[in-house]
């Protein structure tokens, strides 16, 4: 990403938080592990999103109109030993030089030089109830500039939630994004079809993971968005499976949830296909009714449609296709008021897709579910989860998972299906299994 898309966005914030106000937010922090060992760093998202600095330990300010300079950045100084340990690091010097920011202090002075900051300002804008340890401390330093009221130092009076503002501007992808989020999304497509190829009988869940990770990395994508789910049989009805740990038997589904980060952009994608390459009857009607609920999902997502619309075209396939096959008895118009297709879909159809898996932006407004918007990006995945133990079908549905999962993107004309390098028809998935 070009540091010129980083201005852009820190140039629309200023705007939105106004002269006269401030605006404050954190990087991420190292977390350890065990001993020495620290987990992967991820950078905050909206962090990120503001600053494309991908370092802990640093606290981006934001004040309109301050003649200094608008943009500071609070950040570790550069150490030669901190550099033969850990590598590069910005230093105060890059991050005006390569940053961009106007002015650059040591984090390690942010007490002494933060509070001059924040005196005279109204509004501080920060990510509120974030990070405890920022909560403390802006309290602190707001608390010191009341002490010195006497001299005449005025402390700000209002703390607003950064998020209103920033999550509004992460909701609408720019073409910078949308490339990134392409090629999250196509790599992890191929990821997803290599699986497919390579899944034999016999093999573990966690020898497929190893495929898609090895794909991803291949591609320079070192990141998954979010933990890989490769559950075989009845562990496809966990909904956050990541044990990944079982073997996969012939005449068993595999549902596979997993997606790549391309430079802080994530891709989800599921798709659920037969271990043995080829689906039982009962698992083709399954599988066939969730593949119809996403495409009436799907068909749902354009400019003006309110979000919940996807939502409930998919329960009313679902619901409909369960009374046909006999797991649901009744009227359809009830069973779905009464929720009854629940146990067996028990999730939204989606969410939107972006720096977070389950990206930042309301879903309603006024408590109206809002509408889609170009530049919008969701995932559409309905599933159907019998659950081994469930009496009240009959016993060949049971300990049957199956999810598939797309993510759209929301155009001026209609949609864009960005995964769709992926297949999800019966005839498609068996065709590509056999052909390996
Ligand atoms: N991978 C998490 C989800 O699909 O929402
Ligand atoms: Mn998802
Ligand atoms: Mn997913």
């Amino acid at each position: 990403m070009k540091q010129s898309e980083f201005k852009k966005r820190r140039k629309q914030l200023m705007q939105r938080v106004g002269k006269g106000n401030i605006a404050l937010i954190g990087s991420a922090f190292t977390r350890i592990r065990n001993r020495d060992v620290d987990y992967p760093f991820r950078q905050d998202s909206d962090f990120y999103y503001l600053t494309g600095f991908n370092e802990p330990d640093a606290m981006a300010v934001f004040i309109p109109g301050r003649e200094q300079g608008e943009y500071i950045l609070f950040c570790r100084e550069f150490d030669e030993k901190k550099a033969i340990w850990e590598g590069a690091h910005a230093g105060l010097e890059g991050a005006t030089k390569h940053f961009e920011a106007d002015d650059a202090f040591p984090i390690d002075d942010l007490d002494d030089i933060l509070p001059g900051m924040l005196e005279g300002k109204t509004k501080v804008f920060y990510p509120m109830g974030r990070d405890s340890d920022l909560d403390h401390s802006l309290l602190e330093w707001i608390n010191h500039i009341r002490s010195q009221s006497r001299t005449g130092a005025v402390a700000p009076g209002e703390l607003v939630s950064l998020e209103t503002i920033l999550h509004e501007m992460r909701l609408f992808k720019s073409t910078a994004e949308l490339k990134l989020m392409r090629r999250a999304a196509e790599v992890s497509a191929h990821g997803h079809v290599k699986a497919m190829q390579n899944c034999k009988p016999g093999m573990h869940e966690y020898q497929i993971e190893a495929d898609l990770v090895h794909h991803f990395m291949q591609e320079g994508l070192r990141a998954v968005a979010y933990p890989s789910i490769v559950a075989g049989g009845k562990n496809a009805c966990t909904l956050h499976y990541t044990a990944n740990k079982d073997k996969l038997k012939s005449g068993d589904l595999l549902l596979i949830d997993a997606g790549a980060e391309c430079d802080h952009y994530a891709a989800d994608i599921t798709r659920t296909f037969p271990v043995s390459g080829r689906f039982s009857e009962p698992q083709k009607q399954l599988y066939q009714l969730v593949l119809d609920a996403q495409y009436a999902a799907i068909e749902q997502i354009k400019p003006g449609q309110p979000w919940n619309l996807a939502h409930d075209a998919a329960v009313e396939v679902i619901t409909k296709g369960l009374v046909s096959l006999g797991l649901l008895k009744g009227r359809v118009k009830k069973l779905i008021k009464d929720e009854k297709y629940k146990p067996f879909f028990m999730h939204r159809i989606g969410h939107w897709l972006g720096m977070d898996v389950h990206d930042v932006g309301d879903y309603k407004i006024d408590q109206q579910w809002r509408l889609l918007e170009p530049g919008m990006v969701l995932t559409v995945e309905p599933g159907l989860y019998i659950a081994a133990d469930c009496k009240s079908v009959d016993e060949k549905w049971r300990g049957i998972g199956i999810r598939i999962e797309d993510d759209v993107l929301v155009t001026a004309e209609g949609h864009e299906i960005l995964t769709s390098a992926v297949p999800k028809t019966i005839a498609e998935i068996e065709a590509i299994m056999q052909a390996a």
